[in-house]
């Protein structure tokens, strides 16, 4: 290609870029994915109703882990919650102007959350009480949804005159996710459990969650080092890459893995406390994946990667990576990690979802020294794609539970022995290449 050729197509690219970047959150890895909040109400009572609240978690590789969710919204009139079973609210508010029967929750914005697990059975219902921990579509769809009954009062009590409550929030369990208006719709149908009859919902509506990683957090919370058999250089995840270590200007934001005060540290914050308290590190990030390209054989070639804890406050329960590298088409064999290939745009098969197994190392111990998980991947090679030239082994993208992990710059990858580092002809492709991927990133901010 000719340079004004490379030159026009990065500017329309750049335009494209620009023009078509949504305001709300878009993952290219999952297009569909968002959380669902569905309520249907099953029954009109003297002063209101009562529904059923569902929470379905559609996305392939994000999940919800402990401390779990929390769910708010706002009452459109002068609602009341009765009484709630599989929830609660974290605050009943005022309720003096209640004579004899006290209502469950007073507040204009009640903030609910799970049951923890151990709840009497006769407080609970299908799908609650797990502490508000919710698993992705993709490790376990059984674990997907999270349920809740309220009975609402002083509300409107037919479908002429309810309200639908306004401005949902869903923390998961930090911030996030955004919400949409609630959406009337066809009332849900719901069958006995011998499937022998069918009910129906009195009154159903939605409310359609989605998840930005840039509202979640302005810094990244993972990296990526890399290495191989054929250069001794580990190429370490890049300086500051989640913060910088700086005594000055932010002391105590990392403690030093032989710290006398470690332990008080960890203490202060509580457990699976939302923000981390992480060792220090050039990276300073929670989680660091490393990728080396450990063998080579005829028809094959193995990576290791292993997935290191920095974070002294939190055990990832149920953690998940999601790998893209061209050679996932061929994946043979894959050592102590489930695998699930995600072909997000059809027979593009380059994206895989990894996870632990589970009871063996599906929890990530918090940093120390049992705080990593491992695994082998091994590939078949296409003879006529694969090279370990020009970073070709390396990943192209990774997520750790599903927030974009940050690589290394590619000018930095090993080389291989007696390559030579004048690489012009490829320098173009590569600032091509980095320029998408930079765009790519932003597409889903
Ligand atoms: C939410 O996800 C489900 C399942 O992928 C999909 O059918 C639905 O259209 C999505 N809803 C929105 C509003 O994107
Ligand atoms: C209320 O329910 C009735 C019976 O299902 C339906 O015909 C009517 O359209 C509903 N009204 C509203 C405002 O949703
Ligand atoms: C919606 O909720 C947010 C956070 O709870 C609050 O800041 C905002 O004022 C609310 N907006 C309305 C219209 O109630
Ligand atoms: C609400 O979402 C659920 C789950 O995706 C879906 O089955 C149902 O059809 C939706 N209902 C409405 C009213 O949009
Ligand atoms: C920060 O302080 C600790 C102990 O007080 C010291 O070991 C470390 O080297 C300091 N780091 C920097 C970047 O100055
Ligand atoms: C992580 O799990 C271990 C073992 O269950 C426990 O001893 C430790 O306190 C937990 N740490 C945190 C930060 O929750
Ligand atoms: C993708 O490749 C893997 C490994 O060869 C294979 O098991 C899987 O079925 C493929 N998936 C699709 C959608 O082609
Ligand atoms: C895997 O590699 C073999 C050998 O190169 C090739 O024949 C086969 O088509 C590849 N499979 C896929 C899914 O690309
Ligand atoms: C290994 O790769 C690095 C680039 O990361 C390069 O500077 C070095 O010369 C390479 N070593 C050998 C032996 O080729």
């Amino acid at each position: 290609m000719k340079l004004p050729t490379i030159f026009s197509l990065t500017v329309f690219v750049l335009l494209l870029g620009f023009t078509i970047t949504p305001a709300d959150a878009y993952d290219p890895l999952d297009p569909n994915g968002n959380i669902t909040i569905k309520w249907d109400i099953t029954q009109w009572t003297a002063d209101g109703y009562v529904a059923t609240v569902t929470i379905f978690n559609f996305q392939q590789y994000r999940h919800i882990q402990a401390p779990g969710w929390t769910l708010g919204w706002t009452w459109a009139k002068k609602e009341v919650i009765w009484n709630m079973v599989g929830a609660q609210t974290t605050d009943q508010g005022d309720c003096s102007k209640f004579k004899g029967n006290i209502p469950h929750c007073c507040k204009k914005d009640p903030t609910v959350v799970d049951l923890l697990p151990g709840t009497p059975y006769n407080q609970q219902v299908a799908n609650c009480c797990r502490g508000g921990v919710i698993n992705s579509m993709v490790q376990d769809p059984s674990a997907s949804v999270s349920s809740f009954l309220i009975a609402v009062g002083s509300s409107g009590t037919s479908n002429k005159t309810v309200k639908l409550p306004k401005n949902y929030t869903l923390n998961a369990p930090g911030p996030g996710y955004t919400c949409g208006p609630a959406k009337k719709g066809k009332p849900s149908e719901f069958f006995t459990a011998d499937g022998r009859r069918k009910t129906r919902a009195l009154m159903t509506w939605n409310v359609t969650c989605t998840y930005s990683q840039f509202l979640a957090q302005r810094t990244p919370t993972c990296c990526v080092s890399l290495s191989s058999f054929y250069n001794d250089t580990i190429v370490p995840c890049p300086t500051c890459t989640c913060g910088c270590q700086n005594n000055i200007t932010n002391p105590g934001s990392c403690v030093m893995g032989d710290s006398p005060y470690l332990a008080s540290a960890v203490a202060s914050g509580g457990k699976n406390n939302y923000n981390p308290l992480v060792q220090c590190t050039s990276h300073m990030c929670p989680v660091r994946i490393h990728w080396h390209v450990k063998l080579n054989y005829k028809e094959y070639w193995r990576v290791k990667i292993t997935v290191t804890n920095f974070n002294y406050r939190m055990n990832y329960t149920q953690w998940n990576l999601v790998v893209q590298h061209p050679n996932f088409d061929n994946l043979t064999q894959i050592f102590s990690f489930n695998y699930k290939s995600l072909s997000p745009y059809g027979p593009l098969n380059d994206t895989a979802m990894l996870w632990g197994v589970k009871y063996y190392n599906d929890l990530l111990m918090a940093a120390g020294p049992l705080g990593n998980v491992q695994s082998e991947l091994l590939f078949q090679k296409d003879l006529s794609t694969f090279t370990f030239k020009q970073g070709w082994a390396f990943p192209r993208r990774i997520y750790f539970n599903g927030d974009n992990c940050v690589l290394p710059s590619p000018d930095n990858y090993p080389w291989l022995p007696n390559s030579s580092p004048h690489r012009r002809a490829f320098s173009i492709f590569q600032i091509i290449t980095t320029a998408l991927a930079f765009l790519l990133s932003f597409m889903w901010i």
